[in-house]
């Protein structure tokens, strides 16, 4: 959702901002702006759309300035339009802010504003922040600081913000609740985003902002930070082990397509350290110290969304299956809103890529507040999630630009699949010999994706054959159900193509009156333990004149008789299928978008980073 970039230092802010805001086009967003200092000039540019307006809307306009804010905004409160986008200036002109988030007492704020004689522009939370500011500094004649201090106590919401001045060009005020932001220390300059992708080629050295904090940044006295509460804090600096090639296209077409073809490494860097097949082992080390609250665990509860939801469906039948834990996977956002049973018996699984997903992150807070242990599986290293849990274990699939998820889904299955085999051996569920099996089957996997992605030429031309189907089915039995769900949320979020997935034999009690000559069927039907109950189901399809396009395992001979067309893939253990068979439904997808025309990377209405509930 919105993006962050500010910057202080001796060079053009503006540029500066400028191209981070295009690394951060990828979370989604309706318009953007950008405010610069200069020689006590404040300087608001904004527009509705793509960062790129913004570009040709000021090519005649003078941004110079060494100081400034930036903005993409997601819209919330108003529509997408010039006056609402970010920055908002105050009334009096004399400062400026960006916000992330929902600040949620806006309207009373807005009341109480407007009979002191506040006038706003726009229809968002944001201005009324900024307005707020304002008035406490000129009622307190206080400092910038202390004013959006003491301003973000009379707040509720979440917020990341960073406001500038017209008259002080030596600070930058930032702070955080519930919605990231990361500052970058250069020399003799500072950045600040709202995650680490726009100051990656800048500086290595970094301080995440916890809740409640808020930072001064001036370039004569240094980064000092305080907690809303006035808690003066030492800025922990980090450094960040992001490399700048992941943020680029690397001659791909798409983020997307580069990140489909990534996975033979990415499923590798999740393995790495973690599975020995010399020692004949796994160990995931960031939740060594909690292992024996897992291996006794009553009870898994997974908490997620979307694609990361099914991620934890895959990690269900593995966990059940290999260590004899009962599992339940449960949407995030439902799971927070009703009166979940829950103690501190159960272990929670947060599986989140971004680690910033409002729903997630508070059906964990939930449940700790039951006493429960919290599993984070997320991607992104020092995000909110991985920070809210007790311990985890990170995916370590790089970057994920691309809207849609494709090599994070796979790193979540990777890391269940260790945590399954590292449980089932603990407790004793696995054979010796089915352990060592498996864990040769899983060191395996980046060759067989490898050798899957070479069907990609075959891939685009069963694309072509079925672009223009306005509905699409996706049928899968026991671990591969969940990739018949992904299947389908791929193909839909990106082609806007209506596609549902389906337990196969389920079909049979709705979605089969969906099926005519025109309607494509994709069924992963591989030579696992319900392959004949598959093939009956394809028989079903095919009954109805259905078009049916099977995922199946190499040399099968059975449903190439019946189907339309044969994906192969190479053999595994069943338990690991679902990390092959999805790769050429991602292609699939991404295929059929490109030829349909779509936005792959920036698909409408969808964003990467879902901060709002
Ligand atoms: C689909 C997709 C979304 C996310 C969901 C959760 O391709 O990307 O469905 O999976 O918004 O996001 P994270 O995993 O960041 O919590």
């Amino acid at each position: 959702m919105c993006g962050i970039v500010a910057y202080i230092g001796k060079q053009e802010a503006f540029p500066i901002i400028l191209k981070g805001l295009k690394r951060l086009e990828y979370r989604g967003y309706d318009s953007s702006g950008i405010a610069v200092q200069k020689d006590g000039e404040l300087n608001i540019f904004k527009k509705q759309g793509k960062v790129a307006e913004l570009e040709a809307y000021v090519a005649d306009k003078d941004t110079s300035g060494t100081i400034g804010i930036g903005h993409t905004r997601w819209a919330t409160h108003g529509e997408p339009n010039d006056v609402n986008a970010h920055p908002h200036g105050s009334g009096n002109e004399k400062f400026a802010l960006v916000h992330n988030g929902i600040i949620e007492n806006y309207a009373i704020l807005k009341e109480e504003l407007i009979t002191r004689g506040h006038t706003f522009k726009s229809d968002t939370d944001t201005e009324v922040l900024m307005h707020l500011i304002e008035e406490i500094k000129s009622q307190q004649d206080c400092s910038l600081f202390r004013a959006v201090r003491l301003a973000l106590n009379e707040v509720h919401g979440a917020y990341a913000i960073v406001v500038i001045s017209k008259d002080n060009p030596d600070e930058l005020i930032a702070a955080r609740k519930s919605s990231p932001l990361v500052i970058g220390i250069g020399k003799n300059e500072y950045f600040c985003a709202s995650d680490a992708t726009p100051i990656v080629e800048f500086t290595k050295n970094v301080v995440y902002l916890e809740d409640g904090e808020i930072a001064s940044l001036s370039l004569k006295d240094g980064l000092k930070l305080k907690t809303i509460e006035n808690q003066e804090k030492t800025p922990y600096i980090q450094e960040l082990e992001m490399k700048l090639e992941a943020l680029e296209k690397g001659g791909y077409e798409h983020f997307m397509l580069k990140e489909i073809y990534e996975q033979p490494r990415s499923i590798q860097d999740c393995m790495r350290g973690r599975l020995s097949l010399s020692e004949n082992m796994v160990s995931l080390g960031g939740i060594l110290n909690y292992k024996d609250k897992l291996v006794n665990a009553k009870r898994i509860i997974v908490v997620a969304c979307g694609t990361s939801w099914h991620a934890g469906i895959v990690g269900e039948y593995l966990i059940e299956e290999l260590a004899r834990i009962p599992v339940e996977v449960e949407y995030a956002s439902e799971f927070r809103y009703r009166n979940p049973v829950i103690d501190e018996n159960d272990v929670v699984i947060a599986i989140s890529q971004s680690g910033e997903t409002a729903d997630t992150l508070a059906a964990i807070e939930l449940a700790k507040s039951r006493g429960a242990t919290i599993v984070g599986i997320c991607n992104v290293v020092g995000s909110s999630i991985s920070r809210a849990t007790h311990c985890g274990s990170y995916t370590h699939a790089g970057p994920e630009i691309g809207v849609a998820s494709t090599k994070a889904f796979t790193a979540q299955v990777t890391v269940l699949s260790l945590m399954a085999l590292m449980l089932g051996r603990e407790k004793g569920t696995i054979s010796d010999e089915r352990f060592s099996r498996l864990l040769i089957d899983l060191d395996n996997i980046p060759h067989k994706v490898e050798s899957v992605l070479k069907t990609d030429a075959q891939i685009q031309h069963i694309a072509e054959i079925y672009k223009d189907s306005p509905n699409a089915l996706y049928l899968g039995r026991g671990i591969n159900f969940p990739v018949a769900l992904e299947g389908a949320l791929k193909l839909k979020e990106i082609s806007y193509i209506h596609a549902e997935g389906y337990p196969a034999a389920e079909m049979k009690h709705g979605p089969i009156a969906l099926i005519d000559e025109e309607m494509p069927t994709f069924v992963i039907a591989t030579q696992d333990a319900s392959y004949e109950k598959v093939v009956s189901n394809i028989q079903e399809v095919k009954a109805r004149k259905g078009k049916v396009i099977a995922i199946v395992t190499k040399g099968d001979k059975d449903v190439k008789g019946i189907a339309d067309h044969v994906i192969e893939i190479p053999k595994t253990d069943d338990m690991f299928v679902p990390l092959i068979a999805t790769i050429p439904l991602q292609l699939l997808s991404y295929h059929i978008a490109v030829m349909r025309g779509c936005n792959v990377d920036q698909p409408r209405n969808l964003s990467k980073h879902v901060t709002v509930e």
